[in-house]
């Protein structure tokens, strides 16, 4: 039975589940992970989903929970697959990515993401960041979803693969979870 105390993170995703737990433990900000069946609702805007979702998953759970919502955003595909990152990940995949930008010059990436929260008391909430980089030439290093073509920006050229654990000290992830647990602190604790 969930508690008023408890904070839940819907997702079934482990990888992006432990990069979380990982960075609010730097907050002492604890949280568990939920598998929850939500509905996504069509839409052009990251902020509308991850909103809906969470309100979704605050109904099912009635506790707070968060939820995120990624996207990859490609300056030389206009945005694409920003909103359908997951599900060109599933389809095409980072090699479909690398094959894609073969016809262009300009590399440029834009990682977003965008944090909602939800108390069952309806407040919901969302925390946006956005890390600048370069989709890489080549499939670089091992790690999960888009980690192994994206590379940030001052980063040595590195791919957030290749960066490992140094990954979540300035991922957009971090970025974002560092607005939600400085409002949580001053706002819930
Ligand atoms: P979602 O919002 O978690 O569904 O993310 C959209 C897509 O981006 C999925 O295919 C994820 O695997 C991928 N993704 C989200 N966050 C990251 C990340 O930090 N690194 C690499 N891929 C990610």
């Amino acid at each position: 039975m969930p508690e008023l105390s408890d904070i839940y993170f819907a997702t079934t995703n482990t990888n992006k589940f432990n990069e979380v737990k990982d960075i609010l433990s730097n907050y002492d900000i604890k949280v568990k992970m939920v598998e929850l069946d939500l509905l996504e609702i069509q839409s052009n805007d990251l902020e509308v989903i991850a909103m809906d979702k969470a309100k979704d998953a605050c109904r099912k759970l009635n506790a707070r929970v968060i939820i995120e919502d990624d996207g990859l955003f490609i300056a030389s595909l206009k945005g694409f697959p920003g909103p359908y990152s997951s599900f060109v990940f599933k389809t095409i995949g980072n090699e479909g990515i690398i094959q894609l930008m073969k016809s262009y010059s300009d590399r440029t990436a834009t990682f977003r993401s965008v944090i909602a929260y939800c108390e069952p008391n309806n407040i919901t909430l969302t925390f946006v960041s956005n890390v600048n980089g370069e989709i890489s030439a080549e499939i670089s290093g091992k790690g999960w979803g888009y980690d192994p073509v994206f590379i940030p920006n001052d980063s040595a050229q590195l791919t957030y693969a290749e960066l490992g654990s140094k990954k979540n000290e300035s991922s957009h992830r971090k970025l974002a979870l560092e607005k939600f647990a400085h409002w949580i602190k001053n706002h819930r604790y």
